[in-house]
């Protein structure tokens, strides 16, 4: 659990960039499942990024050089009656002793107090387009100061999006984030292994499904990053394939890509195998060029590196294993140009990875993609995806295949987060003969 003192440094370092400015955080709502049914909470990343506060209805003011206090915190009250049926709040009582606020306020009462919040800053900070009814009542707000200004109080004249200078401390992740995500990718890590260890010819995508969610939950996990993804046979052709009712077959590869969320940080990883523990020549032909261009991606992630490197290493080895597959003609560099490739490999290598799955952070600067930089966390995903073509031979056809880890960028190389979970060929038909 990363201590109080982390959260207080993170709104001082937000701070520090704001200049003459007030930021005005909302995390989300619960959202309504069916009738009087939610959706399981789960709070805002930006706002428990500076918070830990993990209910709904919250929202997070923060006034640089406030005489009263530079964190002001707008939150459910105590109320015995809804906690004895939906359960505890930490009240505004607990929202500054156990959350660090310098003042709470009623989340009802926000509409009297929060203008107040506004006058004589020159700009707004706020995560603009995210929660639109927020939005439009921060408009409201500035609207209130606005008139009056005849009394000679200024109104805010600019609404600065807060995710241009958040992001950008989210992208380098801390220690105590390193330590969350390291948990997230060992529980993760073990359900995959056990979903190797279990699958069998005629099971359904959902038995191993559950398998994962038992062993997530098991490591303390409350929820999955994303919703997994057990892709049998030709599914796995299907990038985000969630459905996971079909039979497993004999002769057919799985694909599986979860991921456990451990107090809001993600890991994501995807490993292919044989539902019978052994490959065929084509998979394991098909398999191999998706390795090495894994590997190959995962020699460019060093600190000093850019952002595409690893991309462009992992797709010139698909690229190659995709001609001497027969499967594309022609040389890398037409290939290459042409991207013809696209028809087997569509989407790119990794994205940023943290508290959310495809994490926050730009990937390019001035039009340049960005350095790499210790405490960068991204995954390396190559994948090879064979279309159920005429002109494509029988043995490849409907082969999905993807392999991802989880990397942090470090001072000297890289440690990959999920490494626990095997992906060699010998290692994962061992793994399953066991
Ligand atoms: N699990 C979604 C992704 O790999 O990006
Ligand atoms: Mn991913
Ligand atoms: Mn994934």
């Amino acid at each position: 659990m990363i201590s109080a003192t982390v959260f207080n440094r993170r709104r001082q370092d937000l701070m520090q960039l704001m200049g003459d400015g007030v930021a005005v955080i909302s995390t989300s709502s619960e959202c309504v499942r069916n009738r009087d049914v939610v959706y399981k909470f789960r709070p805002d990343s930006d706002f428990y990024y500076l918070t830990h506060f993990p209910e709904p209805d919250a929202v997070a003011v923060l006034s640089p050089g406030r005489e009263q206090g530079e964190f002001v915190m707008f939150c459910r009250d105590s109320d015995p009656e809804r906690e004895l049926w939906d359960g505890r709040r930490a009240g505004l009582d607990g929202a500054v002793s156990q959350y660090g606020a310098d003042d709470a306020f009623p989340i009802e009462d926000i509409s009297d107090i929060l203008p107040g919040l506004l006058e004589n800053h020159q700009k707004v900070y706020c995560n603009v387009g995210v929660y639109h009814e927020f939005d439009a009542k921060l408009l409201n707000w500035v609207n209130e100061v606005k008139a009056k200004s005849r009394t000679g109080v200024r109104a805010p004249h600019e609404i600065v999006d807060l995710s241009h200078i958040l992001h950008e401390l989210r992208l380098i992740k801390q220690t105590e984030e390193v330590n969350l995500m390291k948990r997230a990718a060992k529980v993760s890590a073990a359900a995959h292994k056990a979903a190797m260890q279990c699958c069998q010819p005629g099971m359904m995508e959902y038995e191993i499904e559950a398998e994962l969610h038992y062993e997530f939950r098991r490591g303390g996990s409350h929820y999955p990053a994303y919703s997994p993804i057990v892709a049998g046979g030709k599914n796995a052709c299907i990038l985000h394939y969630t459905e996971n009712n079909a039979e497993l077959r004999d002769g057919d590869l799985l694909l599986i890509d979860a991921g456990a969320e451990i107090d809001c940080y993600a890991a994501d990883i995807t490993r292919t195998f044989p539902v019978n523990g052994k490959f065929s020549a084509a998979q394991r032909d098909v398999y191999d060029v998706v390795l090495a261009a894994q590997l190959a991606a995962i020699d460019h992630a060093q600190a000093g590196s850019q952002w595409n490197e690893p991309h462009e290493a992992a797709l010139k080895v698909i690229v190659q294993g995709l001609i001497d597959l027969n499967l594309l003609h022609g040389s890398v560099q037409e290939m290459l140009e042409t991207e013809k490739y696209r028809r087997f490999y569509m989407h790119r290598t990794g994205h940023w990875l943290g508290m959310d799955v495809h994490d926050v952070g730009d990937y390019k600067i001035d039009g340049q993609w960005r350095q790499l930089e210790p405490g960068m966390t991204f995954t390396v995903e190559p994948g090879i995806y064979i279309p159920n073509d005429d002109d494509i031979g029988p043995q490849f056809r409907n082969i999905g295949i993807r392999i991802e880890d989880d990397v942090l960028i470090q001072r000297e190389g890289h440690m990959i987060l999920s490494k626990d979970v095997p992906k060699s060929v010998q290692d994962l038909e061992r793994l399953m003969a066991g």
